[in-house]
């Protein structure tokens, strides 16, 4: 009997090789799971992704942890250098050297999804590289609108300590910002392609005494309301008044970096910035193509594996790029001169203030 099985087994291996051959990729079940896998090598990050999506991020939600797993990638990773001497880029130095690296003023609240995603990475065998990186994935995958983020895993553990002041500030300047993204290998336009980031993301360290606030009117969705409301004319000073990095918000409820500000308003970017604003589209492509750079900053992709085969397909935004309620053409600061801004429909509705980003439980 036993012997009749394992024939069985060498019977399928070699179809699954044969179709292989003429072209069908073939997917083999999982061991312990639901899931099926076309490389079999990836089919422990379904039992990771299993138990990210159940116990960090409470159901597959486009909530704080998703939205501090996606920082936390942008953090992890940028603090390298292509002329060397910095950090080792998307490495898992927050986490493995995260006594140190936590403690930076930039990384201020990052240590409460660090300390989610250490025990995740340690109870699966995990690197820390690997897993800051899949959980960004992930929760980009878990807002609405968004698209499929590429993962590679295989990352081998951090060796070098990355360094204070590897990371924009809102307060800095354009000069500043270009200028520490170009050093990391990022142009202008893949700097305001990453920034769509910015939509699904609150602030808690800001402005202490109003934690949560969103950037934009719908953080829990992957569209492009940050690159419209950001110009905005800003009438609103949230909390307790402007923090440094801070300036006016165009609803109640929101904030706006200064960096923001200033990146969707500069000459260099601005064009950029704008052609978002009606095209999730090439926001999406744009923003895969750049995370997809940032995910392996410093690393081998030879050694490698591809397992993006276990990011979940996110769910589309049917909602098209709108006015919030109450906001009309003539509240827009256009920045950029080549091209007019586009009409878009007016949120129905009398204006709102936007609601914080609970918590995560
Ligand atoms: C000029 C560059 C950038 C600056 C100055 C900047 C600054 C900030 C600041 C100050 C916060 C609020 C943190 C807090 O108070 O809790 C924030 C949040 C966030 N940032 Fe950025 N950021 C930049 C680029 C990026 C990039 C490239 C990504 C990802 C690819 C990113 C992803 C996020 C996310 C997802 C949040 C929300 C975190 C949460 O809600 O928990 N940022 N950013
Ligand atoms: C990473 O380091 C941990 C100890 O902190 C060790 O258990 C693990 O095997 C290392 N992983 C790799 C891939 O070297």
């Amino acid at each position: 009997m036993a012997f009749k099985s394992l024939a069985f087994l060498v019977a399928i291996a070699s179809v699954s090789q044969f179709t292989r051959v003429l072209g069908t990729p073939v997917k083999t079940a999982c061991p312990n799971s639901k899931h099926s896998a076309f490389n079999a090598a990836c089919c422990s990050w379904f039992d990771v992704l299993d138990d990210l999506q159940a116990n960090l991020f409470d159901d597959a939600d486009c909530g704080e942890d998703a939205h501090s797993a996606l920082r936390i990638a942008f953090h992890d990773a940028i603090g390298f250098s292509t002329k060397g001497g910095k950090g080792g880029g998307a490495d898992g130095s927050m986490i493995f050297f995260g006594d140190e690296e936590l403690a930076f003023d930039a990384n201020n609240g990052l240590d409460e999804i660090a300390g989610g995603l250490q025990p995740l990475a340690d109870a699966h065998g995990k690197t820390y590289g690997d897993i800051i990186q899949f959980s960004a994935a992930v929760a980009v995958a878990n807002c609405a609108g968004s698209t499929r983020l590429q993962f590679l895993a295989g990352r081998p553990n951090a060796t070098v300590h990355t360094p204070d002041g590897t990371l924009p500030n809102p307060f800095d300047n354009v000069d500043t910002i270009l200028a520490r993204m170009a050093d990391a290998g990022f142009s202008p336009d893949e700097l305001i392609a990453l920034l769509a980031s910015h939509t699904i993301a609150a602030a808690d360290k800001v402005d202490v005494t109003i934690p949560g606030t969103p950037f934009d009117s719908t953080p829990a969705v992957f569209d492009t309301q940050i690159f419209i409301e950001v110009l905005l004319n800003a009438i609103h000073t949230p909390g307790a008044g402007l923090q440094k990095g801070e300036v006016k918000a165009p609803l109640a409820g929101l904030m706006r970096l200064q960096s923001d500000f200033a990146l969707a308003r500069d000459s260099r970017t601005a064009c950029t910035w704008q052609s978002f604003v009606n095209n999730p589209k090439s926001m999406n492509t744009k923003f895969a193509a750049a995370m997809a750079k940032l995910a392996v900053l410093g690393q081998n992709v030879k050694h490698l594996t591809d397992c993006s085969e276990v990011i979940p397909t996110p769910a589309a935004n049917h909602v098209p790029p709108f006015l919030p309620a109450g906001k009309h053409q003539s509240d827009i600061a256009p920045a950029c001169a080549a091209t007019p801004f586009p009409s878009l429909p007016i949120q129905p509705g009398p204006q709102q203030s936007i609601a914080p980003v609970p918590p995560a439980s």
